[in-house]
């Protein structure tokens, strides 16, 4: 596919020139329909009629940041059809059935992600030269509109896949012994992540004392790339991010880590300059301004490799930043594709994302959550299964539901980024995040995932075995109503009766004795005991 887009693309070069050259000398303009407003609209002489949608058209709308996001439509009018390619942040597809004609149009295009296939469908117009299009991204919805221009007709081109290297296996860089804690911007800042927030989430970590719990990372995570690189090939930062040098010397100067992110592929998820072509540059970079944790996104990788190309891929970068005078916790993010945890060790990963992204809803945290069962043996001392990111504090769930889903997190030996505003956290917030009794079954140095070992209806029992014979038993209540739950050691694997525990949300320590322990647990709540 690569080759035909470059085949393409070098015919399209000549052509480009030649149009440029002419359109420069103005031979193109000549009065031609009229657009609502009775002005009459100049359109290129040399499409002969039908033909005026040929060409490359681009979307560009200005980001607060000093970027611009790009969308391409490369179109070839063919008889009564439309073909070409569209390309929209990290996506590409082709187009695959068109009606109508420049006056009037419909296109659908799609592309295959993976073993899924993703399809947009635009509706369009000329007026005058500007294509107009309209876009819904559900049926629903209604339509948002933009406005392309022509552009020369490589502008936006998909680069060619580039050579992988042969597989082996990176040695391990001997960090994140216990899981990754720290917090990442994306869940609650999006784009408006900025050096600012990033500098005050650093003070609150320290004056909340999550520093001091053990969180130490602060990870930047998507938006922070400048427009485009700079005349060496260096990635540069965009207006939200003046200096990452000194940002990452501030945040060292607080005694916690800084983290950034990346992409494989030629854009990130957001549609901003990803690390295509620029793996070793990039990782020297990162390592120079000081960080201690990259993100690597497939985003707009999905369109040059398949999927099962993921190893490679991640391995080449993984080198790159083991190559680095620094030590850099490695983060794989491909959303658990390619059954990530079988090779993700192998490609230098510290931990790797086990599926799509979080959201701050009940539904989303527990369909992650609870789904992490058969990965238990893919975790340990150094390599962890990564559900995503903690929602805690967010405001989409009740106090319930976050201690549910810390219990969750911490049972599975997940890495705790938290995904909150930590300059603003309630004292509720505070009292899930900050329960180190519960931070300790998260951070056990044995390194062992826990299981599921009882399910019926909504209730649930996973156990964590953890560091010198202690167990960590969390019973959950997936249902709707409060309910008494009856624990019957033999069915939960323990030979003989535990004397004593701890109940690590209560915050107090229980005497029990007798085959079963009788428990209430709320709504969407959580029972969570250390036993000795
Ligand atoms: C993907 C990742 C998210 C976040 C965004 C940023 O969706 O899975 O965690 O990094 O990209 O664009």
């Amino acid at each position: 596919m690569n080759q035909k887009i470059n085949f393409a693309c070098l015919r399209a070069i000549v052509i480009v020139i030649t149009v440029c050259a002419t359109y420069k000398s103005g031979i193109f303009v000549k009065a031609h329909g009229t657009l609502p407003s009775g002005r009459v609209t100049p359109r290129l002489s040399h499409a002969s009629k039908g033909q005026e949608l040929t060409g490359n058209w681009a979307v560009k709308n200005p980001r607060p940041d000093g970027t611009v996001s790009k969308q391409y439509f490369n179109l070839r009018q063919e008889g009564d059809k439309i073909r070409g390619t569209i390309r929209s942040t990290q996506f590409f597809y082709s187009i695959t059935d068109s009606t109508g004609d420049a006056n009037a149009f419909s296109i659908t295009a799609s592309m295959k992600d993976g073993t899924s296939d993703r399809t947009v469908k635009y509706d369009g117009k000329l007026v005058g030269d500007e294509l107009q299009l309209w876009t819904r991204r559900r049926p629903e919805d209604k339509p948002s509109e933009s406005v392309a221009r022509r552009v020369p007709d490589c502008e936006g081109a998909m680069p060619a896949k580039l050579p992988l290297p042969a597989l082996k296996k990176l040695p391990y860089n001997g960090l994140a012994k216990t899981p990754p804690m720290g917090w990442n911007s994306w869940n609650l800042f999006k784009s408006r992540v900025n050096d600012e927030i990033v500098r005050g989430i650093a003070d609150a970590m320290v004056t909340s004392g999550m520093r001091d719990a053990g969180y130490v990372y602060v990870n930047i995570d998507d938006t922070w790339e400048g427009e485009s690189r700079d005349a060496h090939g260096n990635i540069t930062t965009n207006s939200k991010f003046p200096d990452v040098k000194a940002l990452a010397d501030y945040v060292h100067s607080k005694g916690l880590k800084l983290g950034i992110y990346t992409s494989p592929g030629p854009n990130t998820c957001a549609g901003y300059e990803g690390t295509y072509g620029h793996e070793e540059q990039d990782a020297k970079t990162f390592a120079s301004w000081g960080i201690d944790y990259v993100k690597y996104d497939w985003c707009g990788a999905r369109t040059l490799y398949t999927d099962a190309e993921m190893p490679a891929v991640y391995q080449k970068f993984g080198e790159a930043l083991q190559k680095t005078d620094r030590q850099i916790v490695y983060s794989l993010c491909q959303y658990g594709r390619q059954d990530v945890w079988k090779w993700g060790l192998a490609a230098g990963g510290n931990l790797w994302r086990t599926t799509g992204d979080i959201s701050d809803r009940w539904d989303s945290m527990t369909r992650i959550g609870f789904s992490q069962n058969d990965l238990a043996p893919f975790a340990g001392v150094g390599h962890w299964n990564d559900p995503d990111m903690l929602e805690v504090g967010n405001g989409g769930m009740s106090a319930d539901e976050y201690r549910t889903h810390m219990t969750l997190w911490a049972i599975l030996a997940a890495p705790l980024l938290a995904g909150n505003d930590i300059r603003n956290m309630s004292a509720e917030t505070k009292s899930i995040l900050l329960n180190n009794d519960v931070i300790a079954i998260d951070q056990d140095k044995a390194g062992k995932q826990g299981e599921r070992v009882w399910q019926q209806g909504d209730q649930e029992i996973w156990i964590r075995e953890l560091n010198g014979g202690d167990r960590a038993i969390a019973i959950f209540n997936r249902g709707g109503a409060n309910v008494d739950v009856t624990v019957r050691w033999s069915d939960v694997g323990f030979k003989s009766t535990p004397k004593k525990f701890r109940d690590l949300w209560a915050r107090s320590d229980v005497k029990t004795e007798g085959p079963e322990y009788k428990v209430s647990v709320p709504m969407h709540g959580v029972v969570l005991l250390r036993a000795r």
